[in-house]
């Protein structure tokens, strides 16, 4: 099980948690694997101290961080915060917010108190990603940085890379995957379809070789649809050097989301998810509800595109938190397709362990498919 990379990298086994929890990751580098803290929608402060916190818990042992750069958005570099901020809002059309406004209504989630200013808050660009990479490399642990929704610009690969830390993105198309070998990226995520938060439309089962094979000495890691040893084990024989995974890690202890969030997960089954724009104006896979409904619904407004949608939807967003009881059918809950299986609460740690005996005992199983004789 131990393959090259996470040779390289000083894990015992090849699993690569993404989590916006600071005890996930500690809990699964401290089993043996690697825990890549998601950083979008930290500030640069809110970062250093998670990862210190994490570098206390973790020894010596490795971690990651994950940001969020697409490739494409309005306001692409202008490297100014607040020059950015203002050209994404001046590109959200009136009305938007006040449908996002009429729907929560229609809930009975009550509105904001009057006169409570609310920020307008941008993530996922450049000039927010670029002091989080350099929090990042300020911590010794950190031994990789992950982007999501493109390749990382070449000024980031550079200062990660001259960093000494490996620096990789994840991809959901072969031509994505093309784009991340010519940038020179140290690995490479293929995320099948079936995962969950940002995602394309190819499946795992195909997308994983097909990048396999675009990708040649670059180690490839699976994503999309990975919540079990077997699956893990699926993955590696489709040529990945690891396993990433982001659902699995929602509904254990360990992890900060809400126990409504977790009840509704618990309830669904791999049906109940959605690719929809609605709240980052990207394709995010997601429980679906009365927010994917109403935005996918024809004759609405369309959702915007990135980082408007995410914008205009903060004020819903921060409503909802305000009042979750009433907000159940509402939440943004990204999880992939493998929900219909999670139906238990472990720990981070056990997870990882179990993740190890399926695998072992998978392999055991095919040994014993062998005619006698
Ligand atoms: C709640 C949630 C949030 C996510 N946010 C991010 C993110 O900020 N950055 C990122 O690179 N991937 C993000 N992802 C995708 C994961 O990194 C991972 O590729 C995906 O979860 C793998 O598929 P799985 O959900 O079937 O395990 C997110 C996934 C989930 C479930």
């Amino acid at each position: 099980m131990l393959t090259k990379l996470a040779k390289q990298l000083g894990l015992d086994f090849p699993i690569f948690a993404f989590t916006h929890c600071r005890d996930v990751v500690a809990a699964v580098t401290n089993a043996g694997g690697i825990g890549v803290l998601g950083a979008t929608g930290f500030s640069p402060e809110k970062l250093q101290i998670e990862l210190d916190w994490i570098d206390d818990k973790v020894g010596n042992r490795p971690y990651g961080v994950d940001v969020i750069i697409p490739k494409r958005f309005e306001g692409r570099g202008e490297g100014n915060i607040d020059k950015q901020r203002e050209l994404v809002k001046s590109a959200i059309p009136d009305g938007y917010k006040e449908f996002a406004r009429n729907l929560l209504d229609e809930g009975g989630i009550p509105p904001l108190p009057p006169g409570k200013k609310l920020e307008d808050r941008l993530s996922m660009t450049d000039a927010i990603s670029a002091p989080l990479v350099d929090v990042a490399l300020s911590h010794k642990n950190c031994r990789l940085i992950a982007n999501a929704l493109g390749t990382p610009p070449e000024n980031v690969i550079k200062q990660v890379q001259d960093a000494g830390v490996m620096i990789g993105a994840l991809c959901g198309s072969p031509k994505h995957a093309q784009y991340h070998v010519d940038a020179g990226l140290d690995f490479i995520i293929a995320q099948g379809g079936e995962g969950g938060g940002h995602t394309g439309t190819i499946g795992s089962m195909v997308l994983w070789p097909e990048v396999v094979k675009i990708a040649g000495n670059i180690p490839v890691i699976a994503a999309g649809g990975i919540g079990s040893g077997r699956q893990m084990h699926a993955a590696l024989a489709l040529g990945a050097q690891g396993v990433w995974c982001g659902s699995i890690w929602l509904t254990t202890t360990d992890a900060e989301t809400s126990e409504a969030s977790k009840q509704s997960m618990f309830d669904a089954s791999s049906s109940d998810t959605v690719r929809s724009k609605s709240f980052t104006g990207k394709h995010v896979r997601m429980l679906r509800n009365k927010w994917t409904d109403a935005w996918d619904a024809p004759g609405n407004p369309d959702s915007l595109g990135s980082p408007m949608q995410m914008m205009m939807a903060g004020e819903s967003i921060v409503r909802m938190n305000r009042h979750p009881e009433k907000s159940q059918d509402y939440f943004f809950n990204p999880v992939g397709q493998i929900v219909g299986s999670m139906n238990k609460s472990i720990s981070a740690r056990d997870q990882v362990m179990e993740f190890v005996t399926e695998y072992l005992e998978v392999n055991e199983e095919l040994n014993n498919l062998l005619p006698e004789g």
